[in-house]
């Protein structure tokens, strides 16, 4: 194992990632942000250097368990008070686990601006994967909106509440093609050679791994490959007991590896595109070029790009969630029991006329000191210390109608989870503000990886539904969709000493409070580097330290 050191200079710049122009955050000048990639066991050191002149910036590691480095996690608010204009901050840790990850901004909704990258940590010589492929290749897939993130984020936070609406474009490794008829050459030119489709060149009877990555704010999707079936074997660093399909869902947070075996007719290229699913797409299909060596890269293949499945084919949707399991030889048993279920109702809501959204009732909003600085310097009055609801009303709420609870709470307060014991999530959805309407979240925990235990359609019945659980074979994963007007269930061990978020993914639901705070183990964790203070009621330590 070595040190891997990275230096990294954020910065906003103008980029025509689908022809339009627009500011996009950028790392040494790049967006999307350049790839880690790493060996099992690598030290990985980041020094990030914010020169974004007037924001902050924090950056998630997400997928890292950060196992002894809780507060390198990068969760604005929760570990570390945000990096300020002008100053640098280093995040040290061990990539501890081979497989696919992710990183991206986690401050405000910068995702959205485009700080996002992959991390690809492979397994150390001489140790190989139960599969076999020729090459390895990085795929990014995420959405694009024209309007900046204050201009989203100011229409979230107002009365009338202005919603994002849908993406302007689909972007694969940070590319996209809008179509810039009727729009001004120094606006949008759909020659700049920035938005030339990406292509992927292979060659005939090769295998390919594909690592995929998507950091959508908003979009669930479906990629494929015209004419080529693929393998699924990864999903967020854990093997998949493999399986084949035309067309992969992917969800905001979510990591897979699929193989590709390039054995098509290879006179031609063919498109690999990605489409909106869950909800009604207004953006038109991301295309990039599968190209087959030595026809040219930007040779358009002959037929039209596939459309891709149906948008509201929730089913099959449904149904590759149910398909994946933990590949044999390679499970790993969860406990047979809990100690805790804590049940969480996904609603969208109001609190004095702005809109929400909550768990429980209960819309998160973060403090001005992080929870790990308060909690382990035993701060008080920085967070509410009254324990967040367990659970709901499940007996007469009603998941298919419009709420006639409309108003929820705000709350700073967490679920404090002891040491070591073994928790069950149900995420439970329902309908949103307007009527027959029900949203996918993608739910991502900090810190570790659960069990997927179970998913269901309509409203989880503990009686019924905890007798179906998979207890045999569950995938591990870190980030997991909640279907429409259904239910996911979850077990993990609370063994990573720290404070975590758990979070819808979408980048719009996290800001408006979609989030809860786990703590575990606080009393265990070592000395928080100083770097991470400096906001909230940790000015005055930093000061203190100065002093003595
Ligand atoms: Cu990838 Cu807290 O997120
Ligand atoms: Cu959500």
């Amino acid at each position: 194992a070595i040190e891997r050191h990275y230096i990294w200079e954020v910065s906003y710049q103008y980029k025509s990632l689908d022809c339009c122009k627009k500011l996009a955050i950028a790392i040494n000048g790049l967006t999307p942000g350049p790839t880690i990639s790493a060996v099992h066991g690598d030290t990985i050191v980041v020094d990030v250097i914010n020169n974004l002149l007037m924001e902050n910036v924090a950056i998630h590691w997400h997928g890292i368990r950060q196992r002894g480095t809780p507060w390198s996690d990068g969760a604005d608010g929760v570990t570390q008070c945000a990096i300020m204009p002008g100053e640098t901050y280093r995040y040290t840790f061990v990539a501890d686990r081979a497989g696919t990850y992710m990183y991206h901004s986690h401050y405000g909704m910068q995702k959205e601006a485009g700080l996002y990258g992959m991390i690809n940590v492979s397994l150390p010589l001489g140790v190989s994967e139960p599969f076999n492929y020729d090459f390895d290749r990085g795929i990014i897939l995420s959405d694009w909106y024209h309007h900046t993130s204050y201009e989203q984020a100011t229409g979230l936070s107002s009365i009338p509440f202005e919603w994002i609406g849908e993406p302007q474009s689909l972007l694969i490794n940070g590319r996209g093609n809008y179509n810039c008829s009727g729009l001004a050459p120094s606006v949008c030119n759909s020659t700049n050679p920035q938005c030339s489709p990406s292509t992927l060149t292979v060659i005939s009877g090769k295998t390919y791994r594909l690592r995929l990555a998507s950091l959508t704010s908003l979009s669930s999707l479906s990629f494929q490959i015209e004419d080529h079936e693929m393998t699924v074997v990864e999903a967020d660093g854990h093997y998949v007991e493999p399986f084949v399909t035309k067309n992969l869902y992917i969800y905001s947070g979510e990591t897979y590896s699929v193989l590709v075996t390039a054995n098509k007719d290879p006179s031609r290229n063919y498109w690999t595109s990605i489409n909106v699913v869950a909800r009604k797409p207004k953006t038109p299909n991301g295309l990039a070029i599968f190209n087959y060596y030595p026809n040219h890269f930007h040779e358009f293949p002959p037929t039209n790009p596939p459309p891709g499945p149906l948008w509201n084919d929730i089913q099959s949707q449904m149904n590759q969630s149910l398909t994946i399991k933990a590949r044999q030889g390679f499970i790993v048993s969860p406990p047979k029991k809990s100690d805790r279920v804590i049940v969480l109702l996904n609603t969208q809501n109001k609190i004095n006329g702005y809109v929400r959204w909550s768990l429980n009732n209960v819309s998160h909003s973060l403090p001005s000191t992080p929870y790990l600085i308060a909690l382990r310097d035993n701060m008080t009055d920085v967070f509410d210390p009254t324990p967040p609801p367990e659970d709901y009303d499940s007996e007469n709420y009603d998941i298919y109608s419009v709420s006639n609870n409309t108003n929820a709470n705000s709350s700073t307060s967490i679920y404090r989870l002891q040491f070591n014991s073994t928790v069950d999530i149900i995420l439970q959805n329902a309908n949103s503000m307007r009527a027959n309407c029900s949203e996918v979240h993608p739910w991502h925990l900090h810190g570790h990886d659960f069990w997927v235990l179970g998913y269901g359609e309509g409203k989880f019945n503990s009686s019924r539904d905890i007798e179906k659980y998979n207890l045999v074979d569950p995938i591990m994963k870190n980030t997991v969709p909640l279907h429409p007007y259904g239910w996911t269930a979850l077990r993990f061990q609370a063994d990573n000493p720290g404070v975590w978020l758990f979070h819808c993914h979408i980048e719009a639901h996290l800001f408006l409070g979609m989030l809860v705070v786990f703590e575990s183990g606080v009393e265990k964790v070592g000395i928080i580097p100083m770097s991470n203070y400096g906001c909230g009621k940790t000015k005055s330590l930093i000061k203190r330290s100065f002093d003595n």
